[in-house]
């Protein structure tokens, strides 16, 4: 059962010609890189991800290191009770594949799940229920890294993050601050009040945490494998939990969880080849279309005004499209080779004037925050013979929906609210969606995670970032930002702005957008909002072919780690 997986359009003659497509269109260096970058949000996950390396391990096996350290140091933003997306590069036979892991709305969920008898929308349930969660994908994930493409039992990689778990590691600023935003949120759980917090209050910075249920719940995965997690009496105490406190799984929905290989969004911009997330996320499809917008233009010559107002326009008619198109490919069309064309950028780019913004209402109608939250988690790697792997993965908000089944150690996420739980009303993200994605059973909720190659003849960028909805313009910025020249620590810090249809307004970062900038924006007729804090995590690899120089830069905004081996 678990590890199965399917090459979704990648069948017989397809396959044949989805590889010779691969081979063709990647860039690639006669030699391999030599040497390891890992950046993620976390020194002690990026260590994680060096000792495995150093043990023999490839990026493939790192990246089962980092999911399992930072699912112990970063509770808030992913953990075993969550899921993600991996993007993975093969040097061996040049493969580019979307791992996706992402959660499933379990049998018993439907449509209209969040809403009242009059149909309105339940608040908070969607967020903070055991109902919110569906059923998770990192263990599996991870288990089916280790056994396609790792060159590590599962239980080596997983040896860090069990010592961090059972020796414990010093509260960070950040996680913190989360703990201070939800740690409401644990009343319903001994354990995470007992792991998190002090005399019922949060504790100081350094305060060391121990999370010994998790330790044990990921020695029994070392020990017996993924199937453990899913199946028999782990699982029936999982279900029985969730059931008290509310929730919907099923024994069923968690042995049918499965991991799902898909292929990549794939394209160029200008001269570089973009390899990024597929549906079920919204991320790639937005930032290929954005980027094929953006081709009609010579940026580069433009002066910054005129450059902000058309990746704003870009990123306008991309966020229209994902609330009206995007949803769970397995249940509905979703027409990414046409989102993704140049000829339907080419369309899109004649509603575009440099004179005045698009009143997002101009657009043709979908139907309808930023309660941003720091979490999420992303981590890049590149290890010395060329292998990559992008990954963004979550439990969605703040440690999720804040409850946890004493006796597992994670949390349970609150993926649900990713869905759309009624055409036309926000979510956390003030995401708007329609039928696309729509609530069904086993159905993926819609996502914004964005993990991205970059390929030229300079070489390789790999990124993500968590962020919500904002993901795909940072990883938009980050794109051009490179392309223009600019390396890995210039990419992770760079200030940033926002457009993602509705609300119809550019948000941005303090620094951003200078006050020239900013009134040539309003003269065009654009709503401009500052964002109440820095957003986003990003984490980069850059490999140089010319110079065989790789670095690894984490955003100046966490206190992550890029180091190199
Ligand atoms: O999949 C998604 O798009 C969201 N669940 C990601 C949440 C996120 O990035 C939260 N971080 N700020």
């Amino acid at each position: 059962m678990m590890g199965l997986s399917v090459m979704r359009l990648a069948t017989g003659r397809r396959f044949l010609l989805l590889a010779l497509l691969l081979v063709a269109g990647a860039a690639q260096s006669a030699t391999p890189p030599g040497k390891t970058a890992i950046a993620t949000a976390h020194p002690l996950a990026t260590q994680a991800g060096l000792d495995i390396i150093k043990a023999g391990g490839n990026a493939f096996d790192a990246a089962v290191a980092i999911t399992a350290a930072l699912a112990v140091v970063e509770p808030q933003s992913s953990g075993l009770g969550g899921g993600g997306f991996y993007l993975l590069h093969r040097s061996t036979d040049n493969l580019d594949l979307m791992m996706d892991a992402r959660e499933i709305a379990p049998a018993a969920a439907s449509r209209d799940m969040f809403l009242d008898a009059n149909g309105n929308v339940i608040a908070g349930a969607s967020q903070n229920s055991a109902r919110a969660a569906g059923i998770p994908g990192e263990v599996a994930g991870m288990a089916h890294l280790a056994e396609r493409y790792g060159r590590l039992p599962l239980a080596t990689s997983l040896k860090p993050a069990i010592k961090l778990a059972r020796g414990g590691f010093p509260l960070y600023a950040r996680m913190r601050a989360g703990l201070e935003f939800s740690s409401t949120k644990f009343k319903q759980s001994r354990d995470a009040r007992r792991n998190f917090l002090h005399n019922d209050g949060v504790p100081d910075v350094g305060h060391l945490i121990k999370q010994p249920q998790l330790a044990d719940t990921l020695e029994m995965i070392s020990r017996q494998g993924a199937s453990s997690f899913y199946q028999g009496k782990f699982a029936q105490q999982l279900i029985a939990g969730v059931r008290k406190l509310g929730g919907i799984w099923t024994e069923t929905d968690l042995a049918n969880y499965r991991v799902i290989e898909r292929r990549p969004v794939t394209g160029h911009y200008r001269d570089a080849r973009i390899i990024t997330a597929p549906p079920p996320s919204a991320g790639g499809v937005a930032l290929m279309n954005a980027l094929n917008i953006l081709s009609g233009y010579d940026l580069n010559h433009l002066d910054r005004a005129n450059r902000d107002h058309l990746i704003v326009e870009a990123l306008r008619r991309a966020g229209r499209d994902r609330a009206e198109y995007l949803g769970d490919p397995d249940f509905v069309n979703v027409p990414v080779e046409l989102l993704t064309s140049t000829a339907y950028a080419a369309g899109q780019r004649n509603s575009i004037r440099m004179d005045k913004a698009t009143a997002s209402d101009s657009l043709p109608e979908v139907i309808d925050s930023s309660r941003e939250s720091p979490q999420t988690t992303h981590f890049s790697v590149l290890d010395g013979e060329g292998n990559r792997v992008a990954a963004t993965i979550t439990v969605n908000l703040g440690f999720g929906s804040g409850l946890m089944v004493d006796g597992t150690g994670f949390f349970l996420n609150n993926e649900m609210d990713d869905f759309s739980v009624k055409p036309g009303v926000a979510n956390a993200f003030k995401l708007v969606g329609a039928q696309a994605n729509a609530i069904a059973p086993g159905k993926r909720m819609l996502s914004s995670m964005t993990p991205t190659f970059v390929e030229t003849d300079r070489g390789v960028l790999i990124l993500g970032t968590p962020g919500g909805s904002r993901i795909t313009s940072m990883v938009l910025l980050g794109v051009l930002d490179w392309l223009e020249g600019h390396d890995a620590t210039h990419v992770a810090s760079l200030p940033r702005f926002h457009h993602q249809y509705l609300p119809d307004e550019i948000s941005f970062e303090n620094g951003a957008l200078d006050a020239d900038e900013q009134s040539a924006l309003r003269s065009r007729g654009h709503r401009l909002s500052q964002a109440r804090s820095s957003y986003g995590n990003m984490q980069v690899v850059t490999w140089d072919y010319l110079t065989g120089e790789v670095a690894a830069a984490s955003d100046p905004r966490g206190e992550g780690a890029g180091w190199l081996y």
